[in-house]
């Protein structure tokens, strides 16, 4: 501690004669600092590192890097670039976490500890005692209405400050620069799916949005447009980002309901289908990397899936969509390729202490197949970076060294540029539960020798389906009992596949009405390098086929067929009364019309 007090000393001297910001420089007594290492060694450590150097043991196995406290660089700051955070800002994340990261928020800590910790990680950096680092934060005006100028004109902002080449024209982060995008770590970053608010590190309100941008995310290429943007641009380029965004959250369900339609099911003829699926509910479920077996992907890609079922008399269709920064559309991929263990997300093996505060590690792996999400205790929904709440438990040190033969058997995956393409399967149990007992399901994972699964699997290089009956990842085979058919297209950031099968099946899960199959889906990232176990994947979930008698489209229709059916009776009978009468006026003996015939007819 001598060290420190001297450099106390110093700061405090600098910060003397650099008056007006001198306020600002503020380390906190020994005491502080002494009782924030206790917070700081018992929850932050194990990814920040014992110095502070962002070298925790949990470090290789996330993305984004945790922070590195000595560089002095944070991302989420009212300051202008390149200054310092505030206290504020600090405690901020600290309380909340950074959301699709594996920072949580600590609601637990009390304020108190929250000072201190602060106190301790800023002392990690001597440019908390340089007076010039602090800049004073920027002015965060009230949000303008959203009208439709102000959306306008934000999108014209939004094209001449480039905003597309990482964001992608509509935002979602598919933009041309987006692959060659790194941090100062030299690590790849994805430029934020803007579509996807509820993903903002930074956090998703228009005022967060005006502060991300007005004084960028140091450490990232994300720049700050403070220099080159007037407030009031600001304030219409803020209007415009919040109007790609499908919503604060992201909803998540359980369940697809697959509706009853009439229609032929022609995969070929997209626009009857697109029309068809326009007027079909969505549902949107999260997706997490696959880590508990080899092959495991700590920072998937894709976190979040979008589906939709439609049937009619003989077919099932579901449309799958998903955002993706690029096509890969060139390379292999399949269920069962091999993933070489240096490509796993992965560094370390073996014990990661057990105590789930964190969150990151809060999940247990259960071999149980009861297929309950992933075997693991869903902790409270704190934060966001709870899916990534995952605890490989002590055995996992089996798992990864115990099958190396697996491991190295495949051995095509050298240096020689092998690609790997995007992929996506849909995955349903091979056949129903015993009614008494529905809950059972196959085992998550491409199911098990007991229970086997089918997987819809669409390689985007070819867009045609296989089938593969899965009895546990080392035992996926082709199978052709069904035929599915495909077919799949990428917009503008967005992949969308739409299957189609017989409702009636040879081998595997029929689709009969009012049923609840158990569905799940896994998305691979090429550009990830995802293939095989390591993807991203779904806990199980349900398709429910609606009852095809009780069309909640259809029966409005009818009644409104049957309402202008009515009307029309009516007139075709107040006009012939109207005539007969006429006719009976001039007495040349018209038919007498009855209401009665009427409805008849
Ligand atoms: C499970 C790993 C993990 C733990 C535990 C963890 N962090 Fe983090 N932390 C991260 C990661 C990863 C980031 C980087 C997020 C990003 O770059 O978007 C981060 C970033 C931060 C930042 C920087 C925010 C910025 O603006 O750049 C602060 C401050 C921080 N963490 C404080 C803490 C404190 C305090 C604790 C303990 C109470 C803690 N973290 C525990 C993983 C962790
Ligand atoms: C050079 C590439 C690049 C450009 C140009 C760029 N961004 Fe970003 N942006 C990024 C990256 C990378 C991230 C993700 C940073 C991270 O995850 O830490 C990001 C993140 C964001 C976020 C989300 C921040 C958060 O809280 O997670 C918003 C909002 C955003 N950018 C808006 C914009 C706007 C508006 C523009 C144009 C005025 C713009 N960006 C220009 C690369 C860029």
């Amino acid at each position: 501690m001598a060290a420190h007090s001297i450099r106390t000393v110093a700061a405090v001297a600098a910060a003397f004669l650099a008056a007006p910001l001198a306020a600002q420089v503020d380390l906190g007594t020994e005491e502080q600092r002494a009782a924030g290492k206790i917070v700081y060694d018992k929850y932050c450590g194990q990814c920040h590192g014992d110095t502070g150097d962002g070298n925790g043991y949990a470090t290789p196995r996330v993305q984004p890097k945790p922070r590195d406290f000595t560089t002095g660089k944070y991302k989420f700051r009212t300051t202008p670039n390149g200054m310092l955070p505030t206290d504020d800002d600090l405690r901020r994340v600290i309380e909340i976490g950074a959301p699709y990261t594996s920072m949580p928020g600590w609601p637990n800590l009390t304020s108190a500890e929250i000072d201190n910790v602060i106190y301790y990680i800023k002392f990690f950096s001597p440019d908390f005692e340089n007076p010039d680092r602090y800049g004073e934060p920027i002015d965060i005006p009230r949000p303008l209405e959203s009208t439709e100028e102000s959306i306008a004109r934000g999108r014209v902002v939004y094209e001449e400050q480039g905003c597309a080449a990482c964001h992608g024209e509509v935002g979602r982060g598919d933009g041309p620069s987006a692959p060659t995008l790194v941090d100062d770590a030299g690590d790849h970053i994805k430029a934020a799916d803007l579509t996807q608010r509820w993903t903002y590190r930074g956090g998703p309100t228009k005022e967060d949005i005006y502060r991300t941008f007005s004084t960028g995310l140091n450490g990232t290429p994300m720049p700050s447009y403070a220099d080159s943007l007037e407030v009031e641009d600001r304030q219409h380029l803020v209007n415009y980002v919040y109007s790609l965004g499908d919503g604060d959250d992201p909803g998540y369900g359980t369940l697809i309901t697959a509706v009853y339609s009439e229609e032929a099911l022609d995969l070929q003829d997209a626009e009857a289908l697109d029309a068809l699926f326009e007027n079909t509910p969505m549902t949107r479920f999260p997706l997490v990397g696959q880590i508990t077996e080899p092959g495991r992907n700590f920072y998937p890609s894709v976190t979040s899936i979008e589906a939709q079922a439609v049937y009619n008399r003989d077919e099932i269709a579901f449309r799958v969509s998903w955002h993706d920064l690029r096509a890969d559309n060139t390379g292999r991929n399949n269920p069962s390729l091999e993933v070489p263990m240096w490509n796993e997300d992965n560094g370390i093996g073996g014990d990661d202490g057990g105590d789930d505060d964190g969150g990151f590690f809060g999940v247990e792996e259960d071999s149980g197949n009861d297929g309950d999400f992933f075997g693991v205790e869903e902790e409270e929904p704190q934060d966001d970076a709870g899916f990534f709440g995952v605890e490989t438990a002590d055995d996992s040190g089996d798992d990864f060294f115990g099958t190396d033969d697996d491991f190295f058997g495949g051995g095509d995956t050298g240096g020689d540029g092998a690609e790997f393409s995007d992929a996506v399967a849909l995955q349903f149990p091979a056949s129903l539960a015993p009614e008494d007992k529905p809950q059972l399901k196959p085992y998550f994972l491409f199911g098990d020798s007991q229970n086997p699964v089918d997987l819809w699997f669409v390689n985007l290089t070819y867009g045609v389906a296989d089938t593969f009956r899965g009895r546990g990842s080392d035992a996926i085979e082709p199978t052709e009992a069904d035929i599915v058919e495909a077919v799949t297209s990428y917009d503008q950031g967005k992949w969308t596949v739409t299957y189609k099968r017989r409702r009636a099946s040879r081998a595997g899960v029929s689709f009969a009405e009012e049923q609840y199959t158990p569905v799940a889906f896994s998305v691979w990232d090429g550009f990830n390098r995802e293939r095989g176990n390591k993807r991203a994947l779904s806990s199980w979930f349900y398709v429910y086929t609606e009852p095809s008698v009780e069309q909640t489209a259809t029966i409005p229709v009818l009644r409104a067929a049957f309402l202008v059916l009515v009307i029309e009776l009516l007139v075709v009978f107040l006009v012939r009364r109207r005539a007969g009468q006429d006719a009976a006026g001039k007495n040349t003996g018209g038919e007498a019309i009855t209401a009665t015939e009427a409805p008849a007819v």
